[in-house]
């Protein structure tokens, strides 16, 4: 202890191995869904390489410095295989995998071509979907039944039906944003919850029904919209009480994961912001979707949140308290997935003198996100298998990956990426019994 490693106590439990096939199951096979499935089949095959996945191209160092100890993350913890994920999932419009990417266009057609008869097998099944709670889509493939109770059911046949054919499930959310919600008394309970679904009422959106379909089976599930879905009482009571790991919400990507990389070092150097413009352009159809006022205030809730806490104003109110944040979304056609982003950052230093810095970052869109519903997936399954994790409820360790991230009811998310990043590959030491790492490094000048 007070080393640069600190014993981490030891793990309660061992984590239990990843055998047999896991069976992923996405909600919504759009761009983000087809760009990571598509890019699994090409890692498997040997065509491309796995860039931007920390379960499969990142290591985590163990032991002193000195020591030279650095593993890849999928050698030292238990992480199912790519070649052990079997894909299926649920969309509004009936295209398979290969027919929605071909729409997506973010995979050129010569990758696409060689996929091909893969892709086409998977073919989504039918949703449960309502237009009132994404005013820009109007799907044909989905579900009906008496309520929404019944839809619920439905989900939860899919998801035994899928579980005979495999050793593990896990579930994620990569369907479109929904209007925005508050909490109402109906999320505040499992009971509350179940009796809303019976009485159909109007505060449960599609999301939170196949999310308490995959708790209710014990499945994990990652949100990778940000949409309430598993952030209410009800889930996370659920969750825990049926070991069916949960986190969410909000894929971060592009423009949030630059101001969580820069916004700690104006923190830590003690530089004011006075304002902090960002706007986006995108053509994807989650840009047309996210032109509706409805769903654009819900990503805007989840992409305003990350400044307030990493800059703490009421620490720094010299520095942060008149902050000025705007947050703009365009939906602009002609670049599809091929995001611009802008921030104008307009920040000051010594005695106040003013300065400006500005971030043009030309991304794309579903090549960020791929990887992170991939590697999501892949944690939340060794969650499942670890007796520590398995039945807390939110794994807030996964918080690197996400724009407003979950936390622990009373307490504040962490969003600072490095700060999330350390948490992340701690909970990994410790869970497989290794040595924490603080960073305090004394030892090495004894
Ligand atoms: N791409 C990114 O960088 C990024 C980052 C953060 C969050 N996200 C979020 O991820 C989600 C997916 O993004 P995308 O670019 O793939 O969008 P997309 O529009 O290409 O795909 C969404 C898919 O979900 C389907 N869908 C909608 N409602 C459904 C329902 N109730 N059940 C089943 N399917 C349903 C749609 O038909 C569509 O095929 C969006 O909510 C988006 O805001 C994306």
């Amino acid at each position: 202890m007070g080393t640069e490693e600190q014993s981490s106590q030891k793990a309660a439990g061992k984590v239990a191995p990843a055998t047999g096939k896991l069976g992923v199951m996405v909600v919504g096979l759009g761009a983000v869904a087809t760009t990571m499935i598509a890019g699994v089949e090409a890692v498997r095959r040997g065509l491309a390489k796995p860039i931007g996945s920390l379960t499969q191209m990142g290591t985590i160092r163990l032991g002193k410095r000195t020591d030279s100890t650095s593993p890849l993350i999928k050698d030292f913890v238990p992480l199912a295989k790519l070649e052990d994920i079997v894909f299926t999932g649920w969309d509004i419009f009936e295209d398979n995998v290969y027919e929605a990417a071909a729409h997506a266009e973010v995979l050129d057609k010569e990758t696409l071509a060689k996929l091909k008869p893969y892709l086409e097998t998977i073919k989504p099944l039918p949703a449960v979907f309502d237009q009132y709670y994404v005013k820009r889509l109007n799907g044909t493939h989905i579900k009906k039944g008496k309520n929404k109770r019944d839809l619920a059911n439905q989900l939860i046949a899919d998801i035994r039906a899928f579980k005979k054919t495999v050793d593990r499930v896990v579930i994620i959310w990569a369907a479109s944003t929904e209007i925005f919600i508050e909490p109402t008394a109906v999320h505040q309970s499992i009971e509350a919850f179940e009796k809303g679904l019976d009485n159909d009422d109007i505060a449960i959106a599609p999301s939170q029904i196949y999310a308490y379909a995959a708790l209710s089976e014990g499945v994990p599930f990652a949100n990778g919209a940000p949409n309430l879905t598993v952030d209410t009482p009800a889930m996370i009571e659920l969750s825990k009480r049926n070991a069916a790991p949960i986190c969410g919400k909000d894929f971060k990507t592009g423009q949030t994961l630059m101001k969580t990389v820069l916004a700690p070092a104006f923190k830590a150097r003690l530089l004011g912001i006075k304002g902090w413009f960002s706007t986006n352009i995108l053509g994807n159809r989650d840009g047309e979707v996210l032109d509706d006022p409805q769903s654009f205030k819900t990503k805007e809730e989840s992409k305003l949140g990350s400044l307030d806490y990493i800059l703490q104003p009421e620490l720094y109110p010299d520095l942060y308290k008149d902050l000025y944040h705007k947050i703009r979304i365009n939906y602009y056609p002609p670049r599809g997935d091929d995001k611009e982003a802008w921030d104008n950052i307009d920040i000051f230093g010594w005695l106040g003198y003013p300065m400006q810095i500005k971030v043009n970052f030309l991304c794309r869109d579903s090549i960020l996100a791929a990887p992170i519903a991939l590697d999501l997936v892949l944690f939340l399954d060794l969650a499942k298998r670890t007796p520590e994790l398995r039945s807390i409820g939110i794994q807030e360790w996964l918080s690197f990956y996400l724009k407003s991230p979950q936390s622990a009811p009373g307490l504040y998310p962490e969003h600072d990426l490095f700060i999330q990043s350390m948490k992340l590959k701690n909970t990994l030491r410790h869970i497989m019994g290794a040595d924490l790492i603080t960073h305090l490094g004394l030892e090495y000048y004894d």
